[in-house]
């Protein structure tokens, strides 16, 4: 990983060659480092317009941020030689990229509601650019709920990337996480933004969550599943550039940042969605925990509390994964999930076969710290070559090696 300063032989490899970049700057005393930033763009052609928040000014001085850049430094809204010459919507509109270096706790806590109270905080409102934020501050202020709390939002709900922070001494004399990344771990962090990505140009179809199965409006079969597995398998695919379409049980999980996403209940509404949505698919993964059977005379008033028992048929639902497998419509990777309480692999493999996968994912339910409603789990993956058992680790962390197992099966 690059440190400080370094220099490109060939500037013509940089991703960033002519790409605008509006660099905001807030007011941190690792403002100190941004000039470096500046250099570090503009020695790979990119074009980069600094603005300032007032308490930035304290730090680092326009002057030089001006020289470096070869543009006006800004910290007004409502500069007049600014705002006659390009403005500051368009500048939002004309940038690649926005940098927020240093966001302080301050800056995240603006930008995660949205205010717009200055030349910094209004363009990174207006702008429809990716936006890079390399967080420093206390490490104190960074471990407090309140910043957590933002950086989920900016991060999850808002899209926004990060860099850093780093750990290590901090000019507040603490030591911990909250350095602000080096200029080069910066320029580096932006270059990988415009990198292509595995699953550019791709549409994935996620299915998550459980179905319920309703007896009548208020009671329904359902199973334990959160929707936390499929969730961070839409989110990889994402993030890896696909487009992604989620068809979700209920869950109380909010929808990944650029995830398509369509609420169903029962197991006959799954299988409509995911139908409509097949043929613009080039890849499936069913992690939805779908209902086998339904109760075959659903009521539609509520069903009274009579003496003796309650006897309820049951119907089989469709499978949705061994049609889908059979429909001329088969995306190009189909991946399931088995969800088992013994025998893992012979069960998952007699479902890869018989369901005509390309890839499933086999965890055992009903152990504590893995499966249904944890944040972790614990599978073994298996293909026609393939048997990997993994290590039980977060779901998201999980989803990442899926979407890497789905990219290599797609080409
Ligand atoms: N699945 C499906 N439609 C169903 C049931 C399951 O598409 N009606 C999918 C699930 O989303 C999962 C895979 O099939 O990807 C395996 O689901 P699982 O519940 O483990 O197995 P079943 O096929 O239901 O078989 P069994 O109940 O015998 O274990």
């Amino acid at each position: 990983m690059a440190q400080g300063l370094r220099v490109f032989k060939d500037v013509s490899t940089s991703s960033l060659k002519n790409k605008n970049i509006v660099l905001g700057i807030a007011g941190g005393i690792a403002a100190y480092k941004i000039p470096l930033l500046v250099r570090l763009y503009k020695e790979v052609g990119a074009n980069v317009q600094v603005l300032m928040t007032k308490s930035a000014k304290e730090f680092v001085t326009p002057l030089t941020l001006q020289t470096l850049s070869g543009n006006p430094a800004v910290s007004e809204l409502f500069d007049l030689d600014f705002e006659s010459d390009i403005g500051h919507i368009k500048m939002a509109d004309n940038a690649d990229l926005m940098v927020m270096a240093p966001a302080t706790a301050n800056i995240m806590a603006r930008l995660a509601n949205g205010l717009a109270d200055d030349i910094v905080t209004t363009v990174a409102l207006a702008t429809k650019a990716p936006l890079l934020l390399a967080p420093s501050m206390n490490v104190n202020m960074w471990n407090h709920p309140a910043t957590q709390r933002n950086l989920e939002v900016l991060v999850n709900e808002l899209g926004m990337h990060t860099v850093g922070p780093e750990s290590g001494a901090l000019a507040c004399k603490w030591d911990g996480k909250g350095r602000l990344s080096e200029p080069g771990q910066i320029f580096e962090a932006s270059e990988k933004l415009f990198a292509p990505r595995s699953l550019d140009g791709k549409t994935v179809l996620v299915s998550a969550g459980g179905t319920r199965e309703h007896f009548d409006p208020v009671r329904y079969l359902g199973n334990p599943s959160s929707g936390k597995m499929g969730y961070a398998v839409a989110e990889a695919a994402q993030k890896e550039g696909a487009r992604v379409i989620l068809v979700s049980g209920k869950t109380a999980l909010k929808t990944p940042f650029g995830v398509e996403r369509h609420d169903v209940v029962s197991a006959k509404e799954m299988h409509r969605v995911v139908f409509e949505h097949l043929a613009q698919a080039d890849v499936l993964v069913m992690a939805a925990a779908v209902a086998d059977y339904r109760p075959k005379n659903a009521s539609a008033q509520k069903r009274k509390k009579q003496g003796g028992p309650w006897q309820v048929e049951f119907e089989r639902t469709q499978d949705i994964l061994a049609e889908v497998s059979k429909s001329e419509q088969r995306p190009k990777v189909v991946v399931g999930f088995a969800a088992e309480t013994e025998k893992l692999v012979e069960n998952a493999r007699s479902k890869l076969t018989r369901k005509k996968l390309d890839m499933i994912v086999a965890n055992h339910v009903g152990k504590i710290g893995s499966g249904f409603e944890s944040e972790n789990n614990k599978v073994s993956i298996l293909s026609s070559s393939e048997h990997e058992e993994l290590e039980n680790m977060p779901k998201k962390e999980l989803a990442k090696i899926i979407v890497r197992k789905t990219v290599a099966l797609l080409s």
